[in-house]
């Protein structure tokens, strides 16, 4: 029997990618999701590409205790968490950083507080590369320091903290990985990011100006410090990073401590938003109307992973280029023109 693993958050855009990876790697599934930001379409979709039933679903919330009580007993014994529950808006989360603090922080809490009472202490956490704020020497490295510069970095900081110390006082073993921009879908083109309303992100905003459905991207500033004047970020395939969970999750089962183990989770190659622009037309054919207009508050001109450490420790690099993450988000984005909402 493969080993049993509790997604939390397992219906959104990372969570539904790695759990077919998982499914398809033999492992069973329970997934712990609130649907706040995602829909269970997703999962149904996950199972029928797996062709797999190795997947319980529980509808709930991470903050609540009864719930995850819920999740850890639908089998004998968890033998790791994957903990993606949580809220990702920048924006948002300078307007309400108590939600962010809650959700995000006080869930983790939570999460451990029953993971104890269930005696698994194995956990790959989300974190963000917005944790090293606003850096001034490139390429990242895990060793330099986090100086968020926001509510949402601040609360994924504050986690990585809380599971810090919990390896100091027993034996946690704890995978931080510090996502940088994952994008794309499954080349199936029936999984994918389902955003609710207008983008905030750059690459679901060109695939609907792609499509038709906004008119024209809007640049957030042209006169950063980079070679173009436009922000510079490490896009990678989500497939890829679902596949880093896969490996994480190994090690964290193979491998004796010291934990936690963090982790940049990128390609090591930054890329300018003009430079996206380029390659998604590129790639589909497509052009996108741009406009450039004021600098969006909050952004920083770089962010570029060092992603040397996951080589070493976890055997993991990313597989895909740009081009795959344009053809797979646009196959996406085609098929579903309305996301999960559009029905199947
Ligand atoms: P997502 O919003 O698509 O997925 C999050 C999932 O968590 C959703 O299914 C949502 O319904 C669920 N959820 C939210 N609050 C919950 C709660 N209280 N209880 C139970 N379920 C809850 O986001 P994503 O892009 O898949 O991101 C997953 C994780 O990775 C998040 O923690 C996010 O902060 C982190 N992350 C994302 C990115 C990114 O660019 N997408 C980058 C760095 C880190
Ligand atoms: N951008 C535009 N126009 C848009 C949207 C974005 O020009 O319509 C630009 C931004 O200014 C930035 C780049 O495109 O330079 C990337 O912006 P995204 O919003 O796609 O991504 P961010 O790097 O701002 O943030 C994302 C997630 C965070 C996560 C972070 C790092 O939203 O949750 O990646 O992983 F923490």
């Amino acid at each position: 029997m493969g080993r049993r693993v509790l997604i939390t958050g397992g219906a959104g855009f990372i969570g539904s990618h790695t759990c077919l990876v998982l499914l398809e790697q033999g492992y069973e599934l329970i997934v712990l999701d609130n649907f706040d930001n995602s829909s269970p379409e997703a999962l149904h979709r996950v199972q029928e590409l797996a062709g797999s039933k190795q997947l319980a679903v529980v509808k709930g919330d991470v903050r609540n205790p009864d719930d995850l009580d819920r999740a850890f007993q639908t089998v004998d014994q968890v033998d790791g968490v994957i903990h993606f529950a949580g809220l990702k808006a920048v924006g948002e989360s300078v307007a309400e950083p108590l939600r962010y603090w809650d959700v995000n922080v006080n869930g983790s809490r939570v999460l451990a507080a029953a993971m104890e009472r269930h005696d698994c202490r194995t956990i790959v956490f989300s974190s963000t590369s917005t944790a090293y704020g606003e850096p001034e020497t490139f390429p990242l490295r895990e060793d330099m320091a986090t100086a968020p510069v926001h509510p949402y970095a601040q609360t994924k900081v504050a986690v990585e903290q809380l599971l810090t110390a919990l390896c100091s006082s027993g034996p946690w073993r704890v995978a931080t990985l510090r996502y940088f921009n994952p994008v794309g879908a499954h080349p199936s083109g029936r999984i994918g990011e389902d955003p609710l309303g207008i983008p905030n992100n750059l690459f679901p905003f060109i695939t609907q100006v792609a499509a038709g459905r906004r008119e024209r991207l809007n640049v957030f500033g042209q006169d950063y410090p980079t070679p173009d004047g436009t922000g510079i970020r490490d896009y990678l395939h989500v497939m890829d990073l679902a596949d880093a969970h896969g490996v994480a999750l190994e090690h964290l089962w193979e491998q004796e401590p010291p934990y936690p183990l963090t982790l940049n989770i990128g390609t090591g190659r930054g890329l300018s938003v003009l430079e996206v622009v380029k390659g998604f037309e590129a790639s589909t054919g497509i052009s996108i109307p741009y406009d450039v207009v004021e600098r969006r508050a909050g952004d920083v001109p770089r962010l570029e992973a060092c992603p040397q450490k996951a080589k070493e420790i976890l055997g993991w690099s990313p597989r895909r280029g740009l081009a795959e993450m344009c053809r797979d988000g646009w196959t996406w984005q085609q098929a579903n023109p309305m996301g999960y909402r559009g029905g199947t």
